[in-house]
């Protein structure tokens, strides 16, 4: 049983991980940006909400983020939350959420990465719309350029994925989820993740721990 955070700048590689993790653990992947994509794409109340803020490259409000994410687990016990919590109130939510379940998290894996790095990782990145996967152009590139090698359905660069918007995404990143680092840390969840390493050494890294943590016993 898991119940992980994924916490980390936009382009660090927390979906990448998680799709990987997932697969490996049974765990439920719960990715707000691609349940908001969903929302978005299905026209619904919270999509339309949800769109200007995440054009802009800013937070959708933390009331509309937290009831879908409480759905979203559900009754589940073992999950990996990528781009959730990303403020201070998200964080105080989830921990009330959880202490009332009492499945408490596990861990919080960070990912550290450079700004350089993160920048090239999202103008290169191409998305599979309907599944949440990303390739990119030189790191991870699909068998045949714009086409996912699971579904074979046509992969697109996402609208905020372009150069002023992902300026945008890492200052909204500093201001509001970057006091996370600390809030984790103060909770003895924190695990930095050097995230400028290759993905399967990312991944290696992440379940190396994990075991490490189950064999010693410690949460
Ligand atoms: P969201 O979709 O969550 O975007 P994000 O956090 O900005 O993260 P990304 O998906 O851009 O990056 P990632 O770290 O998952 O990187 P990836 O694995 O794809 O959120 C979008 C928007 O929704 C937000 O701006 C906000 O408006 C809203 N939102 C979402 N959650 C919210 C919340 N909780 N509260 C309020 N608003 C919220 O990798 C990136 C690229 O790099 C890929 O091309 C990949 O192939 C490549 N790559 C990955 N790992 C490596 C590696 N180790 N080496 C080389 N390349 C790699």
């Amino acid at each position: 049983m898991s119940r992980l955070v994924l916490l980390g700048p936009p382009g660090a590689g927390k979906g990448t991980q998680a799709r990987l993790l997932e697969a490996q653990f049974g765990a439920l992947h719960i990715a707000t940006g691609d349940l908001l994509r969903t929302h978005l794409s299905e026209h619904t109340p919270l999509g339309s909400e949800a769109e200007s803020f995440m054009d802009r490259g800013l937070l959708v409000p933390d009331a509309l983020i937290v009831r879908m994410v409480e759905a979203e687990i559900g009754s589940a016990t073992s999950f990996i939350l990528d781009g959730f919590p990303r403020t201070i109130a998200q964080a105080l939510f989830l921990d009330t959420m959880l202490l009332a379940k009492q499945t408490p998290l596990d861990a919080v894996f960070f990912f550290a990465c450079d700004r350089k790095e993160l920048i090239s990782r999202l103008t290169g990145r191409w998305t599979n719309p309907r599944t949440g996967r990303s390739y990119h152009t030189m790191y991870d590139a699909p068998r045949v350029h714009g086409v996912d090698d699971d579904d074979g359905g046509a992969l697109i660069q996402r609208p905020d994925d372009t150069p002023a918007v992902v300026e945008r995404r890492l200052q909204t990143y500093d201001s509001e989820t970057l006091p996370l680092v600390e809030f984790y840390e103060k909770r003895s969840l924190l695990v930095r993740i050097d995230a400028l390493r290759p993905i399967d050494e990312v991944t290696g890294e992440i379940t190396a721990v994990l075991s490490t943590r189950r064999k010693t016993g410690v949460r």
